[in-house]
């Protein structure tokens, strides 16, 4: 039964630009193709595939290479593209104007896509929420540190809520690329070195971000990126070509993608790097014979922000004619913001590109644009992001997670926690009241007047009996500084509080650094109040690890922040005054000197390792890092005991447990992070790491309270791939440890007959 001028999709009345609505809304189905009938692909009650194969059918060349095309929008984006999608020229949009007009455009760019196509599919609209839309959580790699995948699920969710009420369907993460080089500026968006946790977090963001049903309206599609091997950019410059080994390639940067796989991710973006020899972005081995064929991906991959153009900058295709044919062979299915897919028509017909080729291509996205359930609901509820941004539940999560990212990297005498009757603090540094600099990159629609800086979250804490001085010291970045006010306002103090780092846009995209240390003149201002003889708390807010031998050194207590997100100035002074325990633990290493960069904790061992005569070390530092994956203090000390084997040998197949009694030593109730980490001592495809984490526990202890921690050890955990993929468990010797952090413990050793 046809109606007019309104009708009910969900719970919205929807009305075009126009003001009437052609007839194409039907109780219960949308007529697309305008055709008075209820097709198969117009029918929910079919089976995804087979609304794909009926849509697929009546597709022209041209509709369907329209499907492979995205391109970014803005607010005039109606004006611009009406043309263009009129002519069925366009698959999908990403970014996305001011929230507040966002979803108004969405449907506006919807309408002219159902209402004036002959076929009317639906849009697919993306944006880059990495650590949340408005409301701002820590950045990924501080959320990392918290070790709490469920805690990264939930922001995950939240952020999922806020960015589709602003009308999008999809977004551009979980940014799962392995981070060995802290020069590197998207360390910030990626969980740290280590690929195990890697998986885990991987999946907890696929399960945040898509839910149970990537149909529902408050979910969004995820996408992992970039692949691959995009952490590894020679010099950690980005974009820089990488050249990973094949053994290394599936033990390290490949898991993470397989994980989320695994956990339903939907979509992947291809990286800009040069892999091995070849660029990402039209790299037939990893697109197609391991994404495709081993993994069994069934649904789009988007190249990164103009990768198919690029091609020809890389030097592997003379034109666009070439980038197309590269790309769409190797397995790209659609093309953002570039438009060399525009090409492929006349390839076609030219005998360059298989026809099938692109009709996969389209069937993969048409799949998920049926499973977001776009052909159900095509346009989103115009109201709803009016009261879905910084709600009280996500304000709250985001100062737990701010909280929970916190790495304490030192506390002598116990300068932490700050008691709240102290007469004096004084806040010094550039980051001491800064709002816009908690946000960190990425930080899609937060802004800086949601964010609560460190002097408004200690102010909250204070009574009136407590004085704070908020001087800054000095310039985050450059030669201004007013030091000697500083010293003197530290002088004045009883507790004196430096707060320093990097600004937000020192990193994320584009963003790599030469050296590792503070920037301006930070270095100078932490000497000056030093100097002073009073014991000084650094806090740090920043996106990559830092080499802060000298702070290490001469501070009293140092806690690593990162960008701490709307929430950081309230969640680092529950921290501070002890209202929270710090519970963070690195999942990234801290070198002394950029020099030692690539430094993680899961390398391989050489011929000669150790240190001494003819031994790999440096003649001016240590081979070790400043502080090591895995490592971070709290308010109270544990104590491990010995960690025991449920028997010596193990079976192929077979299972044994590892078990260690922890107890809280002090007087503080605590949280630990008890690590288990795994060594194959010889493997025959390849040197396995010294180390490498096959498991954690995160326990709550009160003061002398023992827990017995198991960890149970499978065939999983002992695994690893050789060159082809294969998965191979080699008898002979592995050492295991229980440990508080990747460099300590000794380990015990077991058979695997
Ligand atoms: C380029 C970035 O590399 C990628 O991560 C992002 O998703 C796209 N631009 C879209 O903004």
């Amino acid at each position: 039964m046809k109606r007019r001028a309104l009708f009910l999709i969900g719970f919205v009345f929807v009305v075009n630009a126009l003001g009437t609505a052609p007839e194409v809304y039907h109780e219960g189905w949308i007529d697309f193709n305008k055709n008075g009938i209820k097709d198969v692909y117009e029918d929910s009650a079919q089976p995804v595939e087979k609304r794909v194969d009926n849509l697929l059918k009546q597709m022209s060349l041209e509709e369907k290479i329209g499907q492979l095309h995205q391109t970014t929008r803005d607010k005039n984006a109606v004006k611009i593209f009406r043309e263009e999608i009129q002519r069925g020229d366009m698959g999908s949009f990403l970014g996305g104007g001011e929230d507040i007009e966002s979803p108004t455009i969405r449907n506006a760019l919807q309408h002219i896509a159902v209402d004036e196509t002959r076929l009317g599919i639906p849009l697919i609209f993306g944006h880059d929420s990495i650590h949340g839309f408005r409301t701002i959580f820590p950045i990924p790699l501080g959320q990392a540190c918290a070790w709490e995948p469920e805690l990264f699920e939930r922001t995950q969710r939240i952020s999922a809520r806020e960015t589709s009420a602003a009308g999008n369907d999809w977004t551009f993460a979980p940014m799962v690329d392995l981070g060995r080089d802290p020069r590197w500026g998207r360390i910030a968006e990626g969980f740290g070195e280590d690929p195990w946790l890697g998986c885990i977090y991987a999946a907890a963001n696929v399960r945040g971000f898509q839910g149970t049903n990537i149909a529902d309206p408050e979910h969004v599609v995820a996408c992992m990126k970039h692949f691959v091997g995009y952490g590894a950019a020679e010099g950690g410059r980005d974009y820089n070509t990488t050249e990973i080994s094949e053994f290394t390639l599936r033990n390290f940067y490949l898991p993470q993608f397989k994980s989320g796989l695994n956990a339903g991710a939907w979509t992947f973006m291809t990286s800009f790097n040069s892999l091995s020899g070849f660029p990402a972005s039209g790299n037939r081995h990893i697109l197609t014979d391991i994404l495709r064929n081993e993994w069994q991906f069934q649904g789009f991959v988007v190249s990164d922000y103009q990768a198919i153009e690029q091609l020809v900058d890389h030097g592997v295709a003379a034109d666009a004619n070439e980038a197309a044919r590269l790309a769409i062979n190797a397995g790209v299915d659609m093309e953002m913001v570039s438009s060399n897919y525009e090409t492929l028509p006349q390839q076609i017909q030219e005998g360059k590109v298989a026809q099938s080729t692109v009709d996969e291509s389209v069937r993969r996205i048409l799949r998920v644009k049926f499973l977001k359930g776009l052909f159900e609901k095509p346009y989103v509820d115009e109201t709803r992001y009016k009261d879905a941004y910084l709600r009280p539940d996500a304000i709250a999560l985001a100062r737990e997670a701010a909280a929970k990212a916190c790495v304490l990297l030192k506390n002598e005498h116990s300068a932490l926690p700050i008691s709240k009757s102290v007469k004096k603090i004084a806040l010094i540094g550039p980051l001491g009241d800064a709002r816009a600099e908690m946000l960190g990159c990425w930080a899609s629609r937060g802004r800086p007047q949601d964010a609560i800086s460190l002097a408004a979250g200690i102010r909250a804490k204070l009574s009136s009996g407590t004085k704070l001085i908020v001087t800054e010291g000095c310039n985050i970045t450059n030669n201004n500084a007013q030091i000697s006010k500083a010293v003197a306002d530290a002088k004045s103090a009883d507790v004196v509080i430096l707060a320093l780092g990097e600004p937000r846009d020192w990193s994320g995209e584009s963003k790599s650094r030469t050296h590792l240390d503070l920037p301006g003149r930070q270095s100078e201002l932490f000497q000056a109040i030093v100097a002073t003889g009073k014991p000084v708390i650094v806090v740090l807010f920043n996106g990559r690890p830092l080499a802060i031998p000298e702070i290490s050194t001469n501070a009293a207590a140092i806690l690593e922040t990162w960008h701490g997100g709307v929430q950081a100035g309230n969640g680092v002074a529950d921290i501070l005054f002890g209202d929270a325990s710090p519970a963070g633990r690195l999942t990234t290493s801290f070198p002394y000197d950029v020099g030692q960069i690539p430094i993680y904790y899961n390398h391989l061992n050489t011929g000669r390792p150790g240190i001494g005569e003819f031994k790999g070390n440096y003649v001016d530092a240590p081979i070790t890092p400043l502080y090591p994956f895995g490592y971070g203090l709290t308010y109270t000390t544990f104590e491990y005991g010995k960690v025991e084997l449920s028997a010596p040998t193990m079976k192929a197949g077979d299972k044994l447990t590892a078990h260690v009694q922890v107890k809280n030593t002090g007087s503080r109730a605590g949280a630990e992070v008890v690590q288990l980490y795994i060594r194959d001592v010889a493997a025959s495809a390849g040197p396995r790491p010294v180390r490498e984490l096959k498991g954690f526990q995160k326990i709550q202890l009160n003061p002398g309270e023992s827990r017995d921690v198991t960890f149970t050890i499978s065939n999983e955990e002992l695994g690893y791939f050789d060159p082809a993929g294969h998965w191979l468990v080699e008898p002979g010797k592995f050492q295991v440890w229980i440990s508080k952090d990747s460099a300590s413990g000794k380990p015990v050793d077991f058979l695997l007959e």
